[in-house]
């Protein structure tokens, strides 16, 4: 262990393992309980042959990924990714101006498809193949390429800034793609099951939600598309409700590691270059000061103020703060709420019997997933 991160507070590991054991699953709640009662907000923990630098509350998480961004924008060396990454795509690329180049790319270009919500059907063609890296992803980028540029995939969207592409930026653009199919597919998925699994076990949230879908959206053509459009404005406790499952099941608790590139400091503790560094996002999201006095119950009125006006707080963090965070708040925002109102405005759901007593922790391992439920659709209004 670098000398000046023995310096750090932190558990003492099993030699070899480390702090693994305990860390195998809900690493995000072990940690917070660290945090909380032995070590303070930033600490380090060995897990298998790295030791890690975990930084828990909004202050340290902000501290280190906002105000000092660029030191903390690099990427823990993953290596079972870099055996055929070879620090391509997005991920798990080092931080350098081809990252930067490509995470602009991939902003500008979720920015400008998501509207036209072509991404979508973008990605349900191409998810078949997501476990098939590289040379089928490579293989769709060439046939795209020959399909007319008339669609607003992300494919067309590269080829129209950069029409003759070398063989390093087409492969460039198939690893960055498949780390956008995976990064979006399996996160977005399971956080609407949590939408969903929330909605069915507070049913008063369900029918206050499925009341102000009935009076706002009452009028219009298309309900669902008004409710992403010109009547989003106005849909406060639906926001709320995605948010508040936001807050309570972040689908990437512990979000991804970061690696710094030179010797910094959070909250006063020395953190030397190369430190892999964890920001604990549930620990922002089940502070128990800010959320008090019942930060673990699912209560959707909490994000209203006393207007019933939807307020964005800055302590709900899914997507991970500063120049490493996620590239698909927008999409994942849009999505779900559409798929939220299409389902709720048109069917009463209901959890079936055998899963009443569903075991609402879920299952932590990389991803936080809900555990398998059954439902039953009812429709409530014609379709
Ligand atoms: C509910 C859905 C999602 C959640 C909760 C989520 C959350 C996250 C988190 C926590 C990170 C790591 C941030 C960090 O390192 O500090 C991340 C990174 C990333 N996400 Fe998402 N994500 C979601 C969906 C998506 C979607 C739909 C896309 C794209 C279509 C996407 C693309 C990415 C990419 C490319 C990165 C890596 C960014 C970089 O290293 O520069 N994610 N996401």
């Amino acid at each position: 262990m670098s000398e000046e991160l023995k310096d750090l507070p932190g558990p003492w590991g099993i030699p070899v393992f480390g702090s693994l054991l305990s860390l195998t699953t809900f690493k995000e709640k072990t940690l917070m309980k660290w945090a909380e009662e032995n070590y303070g907000p930033v600490f380090v923990v060995r897990m298998g042959s790295a030791n890690v630098v975990v930084l828990n509350g909004y202050e340290a998480i902000q501290e280190a990924m906002c105000s000092k961004a660029q030191v903390h924008s690099g990427r823990f060396e993953a290596l079972m990714f870099d055996v055929y990454r070879e620090d391509r795509g997005l991920f798990f690329k080092q931080y350098d101006h081809v990252w930067e180049k490509w995470r602009k790319f991939a902003h500008d270009g979720l920015e400008h498809v998501w509207e036209t919500l072509k991404i979508t059907r973008f990605l349900d063609r191409v998810k078949e193949n997501r476990n098939k890296f590289g040379i089928k992803l490579l293989g769709l980028v060439d046939e795209r390429m020959d399909e007319q540029r008339k669609s607003q995939d992300l494919v067309t969207y590269f080829y129209r800034g950069n029409q003759q592409p070398n063989a390093e930026e087409r492969e460039g653009l198939a690893f960055v793609l498949a780390d956008l199919i995976q990064a979006g597919t399996t996160t977005s998925t399971a956080q609407f099951l949590w939408v969903l699994l929330f909605l069915l076990k507070n049913p008063d949230s369900m029918t206050r939600l499925q009341e102000e879908l009935d009076t706002v959206l009452s009028d219009c053509d298309d309900p669902v598309e008004s409710a992403i459009t010109q009547k989003y404005d106005e849909l406060n406790f639906s926001r709320a409700v995605l948010e508040e499952t936001f807050r309570m099941r972040p689908v990437a608790p512990t979000g991804l590691l970061h690696q710094t590139l030179n010797d910094t400091s959070v909250m006063g503790f020395k953190i030397p270059q190369n430190s892999a560094v964890m920001p604990n996002l549930w620990s922002v999201h089940h502070d128990k000061h800010h959320w008090s006095p019942d930060p673990e119950v699912f209560r959707p009125e909490r994000h209203l103020d006393e207007s019933g006006s939807f307020k964005k707080s800055n302590h709900v963090v899914p997507f991970g703060l500063g120049w490493r965070s996620c590239v698909g708040p927008k999409l994942v925002h849009l999505n779900l709420f559409a798929h939220m109102v299409n389902i709720f405005h048109y069917y009463d759901v209901k959890l079936s019997p055998n899963d009443v007593n569903i075991d609402m922790a879920g299952i932590s391992t990389t991803l936080l997933n809900p555990p398998p439920f059954k439902v039953t659709f009812n429709p409530r209004r014609k379709v």
